[in-house]
Parts: C-alpha cells; structure tokens; sequence
C-alpha cells in the first residue's frame, strides 16, 4: 500500500427524478479514476449523498402525496440501484438530509457568522398569496416581456434567450396555484464572498483548477464577488438556520457539506480518521469530480466557506462538459433523455462504461453518444479486439492441453512490451486521459492479434507434432489477453473479474513486475462479451419516448425542457394517447390508512376481471370507512409504480381542489365494476 490518502466526491445527484446518461458521465468518470487509484494501492475513499433539499422536491412529494422524508428515501434506494448496476462502487452513499450534514452545516454557519462572514437584510419577493410561499424563479410563469412568447419562466425566456426579472413577466402568474403572485418583503441571511477576494485570487491560480476553469474565475473575480442569499422561508424542505426560526440553509448552502457528512457517516462506520482528511493541516487529498454548470458553487463558495469555518480546502476540482446524444442535446421527445434504468433494462452497462472512457480526456468539452459509434466502438475494439484473443486461444488450451498453460514464455520480448505500457498508461488515467489510455490499451490489442494473426494457431493445429509451439502460441495470447483486462479493469471491472475467474487468478493489481502465467490451470472459456444489438439500441430509443408518454408530472418536464419548442410541455395531447387509457369503472372494495403516509389511501378495488391495490391521496376528503361500496373511475392500465408502501395498481379519478374538496365521481345509475368507459 502506499501512503497516499485521497477522498474523492461526485456531485450529489437532485433527489427529485432518475439519474439519466448526461448524469453517468461524471459519475463513471470518477468510478474509473477511483477504483484506479486502488488498483495501484492507494488508500482512496469514494463518497456521494443524495442531494435532498429544497423547493422542488417539497412541491414534489406534495403532489405525490408524501412526505419530503418518503420521497427522498425512495428516491435515494432508486439512485443507489442504478449506480451499483452500473458498477459505481461508492465507499458510502448518504444523503443530505442527515444529522451528519445537519452538524456540519450549523457548525460551518455559525463558524462563518462568528467570523462575521454573515449578514442580514430585508428583500422584496414573488410571493404565492394561495400557497403561502415565497415563488423561486422557476415556478413563476408567464410572457416573455422581449418576443411575448407565452409560458416562459420568470427568469428567461427559452425561446429568445432575454434574461429578465420576474417582475417584467407579462401576465405573471405561480406555476403552483395559478395565482397572480404579489411581493412580499422578509429578512435574508447573506454569505458576504466577497471577504473572500484575496483567498480566492489565491486559490484558483494555485494548480487547484483545469485552465479553462481557472480563466472563467479570473473574469468573476475581476468583476467583483457579489454577496450569497443563503437563506429560504418557510414552507422549505431543509434545515432550519440556528439562529433564525422560520429560515432554512438555502440547498445549495448544505449540498457540498454532504460531502464531509457522508464521509463522517463513513469514518463512524469504519474507524476512519475523519480530522485527517478535514482538518486545516490535512496532508490528505481531496477531489471533487462535477459538471461544468457548477463551478461557481464548487470553485468559489466552497473554498471560501470552508477556509472562513477553519477547514481544508479541495485539492482540485475536476469539471467535466456536458453530454450530448447523437450531436444534439437530450430530448425526451426524440427519445435520447434516456434514463440509468431503461438503458439497464437493454444493454450491459460496461458498454456505455468503455464508450464513455474512449470519449473522456480532462478538460470540460461536451461529450457525444453517438449510436452507431458506439455500437461501432464497443464491437470493433472490446469483443471483437480484446475479447477475441481469449476466444481465439482457449479452445486449444482446453481441448488439447487440458486447460493448463504452457510452462514456456515464449515471447518474453512481447510480454515485457506489455508490462513496459504499464507507467504510460497509469499517467493517462492518473490525469483522466482517459481516452488516451483506451487507444493505448487497443494499441497492444492489436499487436496481440497480430501476433496471433503471424503465427496461425488453427494452422499449427492441423500440423503434426507442432503441440509444443501451439501451446506456447495460445498461452502467449492468454498471457496477453490477461494484461489487456487488468489495464482495462477500472473502465469495465466486470469483464476483468470474470476474466481473473477464467483464469483461475486473484484480484490483478496494477502490473508492474508481473510475471507470466506458466504451467497454471485455467478454466472453461466462457464468452465474456458479446456484440452490441441495433435492435437494443432501438429499443431503447422507443421505451424512451414511452417514458415520456407516462410522465404526468408536467413540472418535472418543464424543468429539463430543452428550450425547443416542440417539447411536449405545452399541455396538449393526441387523440391516440387518450385512447391508450383504460377507463373502469371500479368498485372500492376496502379502504385503509397507510402507516405513516399523510394523504394517502390504500384502496382495494375492483374493475371487473380482477382486483387491484391503489393508493390514492385522498385522505383529506374521506375517511376509509365512507369509501367501501362507492364506485369510483380507475386508469386500469397505468403502469405499477412502486411506491414507498407497496406497488400502486392503477390510478383513481377524482375532481375538485384539493383538501376537503375531492370528489371521487359517483357514476350513474347502471354502472358496474368493470364497465369499460368509452
Ligand atoms: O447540480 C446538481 O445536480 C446538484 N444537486 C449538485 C450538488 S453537488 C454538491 F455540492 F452537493
Ligand atoms: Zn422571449
């Protein structure tokens, strides 16, 4: 082991919607550079939370009719899913609605405004008069005041691009109630950064910062450090500020504490030192891995709001750009906003793994995924390179030498070529070349398929009393084969371990001073790759639009739009997608309280051929007893969706405003259980 010390971080992801390929970018990018730094021994801790906080997911679980907790903890189970099927191994995954995060924030807080880095004042802002609640930007709406285009959010305008204040929307109105917002006044916790100037003037032109990042700070630092609205109003989802009743830490306040939270969560698991990597004198290394529209979070009120509370600062930050599908940005309705679940539910994950480390190097430019590339790529150079010399050289080892290796090297010039790529190729990963080190490794592919191409095993084999240079022949190729997957073992850990399994081998370390395998015992050849299907691909594309057509959370939508305007965000649908639905009516056979659900039903209805278990928040209008024998309307065909309780069967109509006012409709005279409406 050697005695480096690093912890490593990647953006915390929003717990409000599914990790999406534009997320897996970053979090591959640090998954390679982690599991390569222990590969080559280094005592390296990979950490990540769910980001928790704030307006949207509040409104969120409001309409899911949940609690923020419930939402966030089935939101976190679902990320932590599909991470871990994508082979994003965190050390721990936390979240930051945590007593961790909790601590650490006040304490930082505190430690700032004893400093005298906090200050208060009164501002005036959009207030929901219906809601009760102060509107964040976002959830104004109304016309853009330049081009007049209608449904633009009260801080630009997607269609012309004009940035404007809220109050020159036309026609204003919350995109939660619908009501004209009013302005209201309320006190305001600033973070004052611009004490921070001269830290910061430092810092970011200490080697901390990839140089285009370090040329954007250098214009905000020319153009003057603003002070930092650090706190909400109540009703937020966050933690309320300590001395502040009625004020919480605005999310972005206690995100990047999520990081020194979910690593104490981890220290208190494992005896690990948490002073040794946070103190102020830390030898340790620390890195945070995150896209490039967060620098300004990352790379100034961080440092600054760590340096002002008596911590380390990050050794680096590492940004990366944004990803791009088939050139062109993810859009839902082209079916390239593809979700981590619906590409798992196609394809191996170690596809889009190597694909991602072909295309990344170390600076912040965008990356694309294009299909036929990457279908290309991941053919021509994994299965078709790298794999094929394995397949290529078993057959002979297993039916003619009884799987054991020849006790010969028979090209030791070949091997030590192997062996000398090593340092080239940990120096590109160590500096997230990643790219450079997949051309690298499928430099030495090719040789070794040369090398099998030049000496013609399958012709050896037909020759008599040719055994001996056979078995030297494959077994140089295995000895190949094996070098290939531990270079290749960061970027696609699951063929390389299925390969250590192949070949009867440990865990691979980084190779160095290894030394062939001779007159060792392999086992049976299973194929370890195969080739990537167009119709998966296609597939995938479909089930993507599908998704969209089951998203009934317009917000949700209008939060990602892409700012085309033919994003189905405008509140239409087709005539076909009405007649996907199928309407029953449904009898309410039970109904009963949830344990810990504050608006939600758990009803047992039946539509006719079968009963089904829906939960339904409607608690505010009916106690369950009122409900048993009603008949009411159901979508019979909506999708399970598995919710904090059980799985939701369906979804029960119901009209009015909200609160008391919801009316389950109470069909004619005639109606049956499982009358299809029409
Ligand atoms: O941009 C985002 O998705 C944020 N949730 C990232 C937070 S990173 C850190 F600061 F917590
Ligand atoms: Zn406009």
């Amino acid at each position: 082991m050697s005695d480096r010390k690093i912890l490593v971080t990647s953006a915390l992801p929003y717990a409000n919607g599914p990790i999406h390929l534009g997320h897996l970018v970053e979090y591959i990018q640090t998954d390679i550079w982690v599991r390569f730094q222990k590969q080559r021994g280094n005592h390296c801790y990979f950490v990540c939370a769910d980001d928790t906080h704030g307006t949207p997911i509040m409104l969120k679980a409001d309409r899911e009719g949940i609690s923020p907790e419930q939402l966030i903890a089935q939101v976190g189970e679902e990320h932590l899913a599909d991470f871990t099927e994508f082979g994003v191994k965190f050390d721990n995954y936390h979240s930051t609605h945590s007593e961790e995060n909790r601590t650490f924030s006040s304490l930082i807080y505190k430690r700032l405004r004893d400093a005298g880095h906090i200050s208060s004042r009164t501002i005036t802002q959009a207030y929901d008069p219906v809601k009760a609640m102060f509107l964040p930007d976002r959830f104004i709406k109304g016309e853009c005041p330049k081009c007049g285009a209608a449904d633009q959010y009260g801080d630009g305008c997607e269609v012309c691009g004009a940035t404007y204040s809220h109050t020159e929307l036309k026609n204003a109105v919350s995109a939660i109630s619908g009501e004209k917002p009013i302005e209201k006044d309320s006190v305001h916790y600033f973070f004052n950064l611009a004490d921070f100037t001269g830290m910061l003037s430092e810092w970011t032109n200490a080697g901390h910062l990839q140089t285009e990042v370090r040329n954007k700070l250098a214009e905000w630092l020319e153009g003057g450090l603003q002070q930092w609205d650090i706190s909400r109003d109540a009703p937020y989802f966050g933690f309320e500020i300590p001395d502040a009743p009625g004020k919480y830490f605005y999310v972005w306040l206690d995100a990047p504490i999520g990081y020194m939270a979910s690593f104490k969560n981890l220290c208190d698991k494992q005896g690990l030192d948490f002073d040794e990597f946070w103190a102020k004198d830390s030898a340790a290394e620390l890195y945070h891995f995150i896209g490039k529209d967060i620098i300004y979070f990352h790379a100034l009120f961080w440092p600054a709001m760590l340096s002002g509370s008596d911590f380390r600062t990050p050794s680096a930050i590492f940004a990366h750009g944004f990803l791009t599908v088939n050139g062109e940005k993810m859009s839902k309705s082209r079916g390239t906003f593809i979700t981590a679940r619906t590409y798992l539910e196609h394809l191996n994950p170690e596809y889009l793994r190597y694909y991602f480390a072909a295309k990344l190097s170390a600076g912040v430019d965008d990356i694309d995924l294009n299909f036929d590339d990457f279908s290309q790529r991941v053919n021509s150079d994994l299965v078709g390179k790298v794999v094929n010399i394995a397949s290529r050289c078993s057959g002979f080892i297993s039916k003619r030498f009884a799987n054991i290796l020849s006790a010969n090297c028979s090209e030791p010039a070949l091997f030590q070529e192997f062996i000398n790529a090593s340092e080239q190729i940990a120096e590109f990963y160590e500096t997230r070349e990643f790219a450079k080190a997949m051309r690298e490794i499928m430099a030495l592919a090719d040789k070794a398929n040369q090398y099998i191409d030049e000496k013609k095993p399958w012709m050896i084999a037909k020759q008599e009393g040719q055994d001996t240079q056979l078995h030297d022949v494959c077994s140089m190729g295995i000895n190949l084969f094996r070098l290939l997957a531990v270079y290749l073992k960061p970027v696609i850990p699951a063929l390389s371990e299925n390969t250590e399994s192949f070949l009867n081998i440990g865990s691979q370390i980084w190779p160095e001073t290894t030394q062939p395998l001779l007159n060792h015992a392999i086992n049976d050849f299973r194929p370890l790759m195969t080739r990537v299907e167009a119709d998966k691909i296609t597939a995938i594309i479909e089930a993507s639009k599908e998704n969209l057509e089951k998203t009934t959370d317009k917000h949700s939508q209008a939060t990602h739009a892409t700012g085309k305007k033919f994003e189905p965000i405008a509140g239409t649908i087709e005539f076909d997608d009405f007649a996907k639905l199928d309407l029953r009516i449904a009898k309410i056979i039970k109904a009963n309280h949830v344990e810990g659900a504050d608006k939600l039903l758990q009803l047992t209805v039946d539509i006719g051929d079968e009963t089904r278990n829906i939960f339904a928040g409607i608690k505010s209008a009916y106690a369950p007893e009122d409900l048993e024998g009603k008949l009411t309307l159901v979508i019979a065909n909506l999708a399970p969706r598995k919710m904090r309780f059980g799985y939701s069967e369906g979804m029960v109509l119901a009209a009015g405003p909200g609160g008391k006012d919801i009316w389950i409709l109470s069909p004619d005279k005639g109606a049956a259980a499982g009358m299809r409406v029409k």
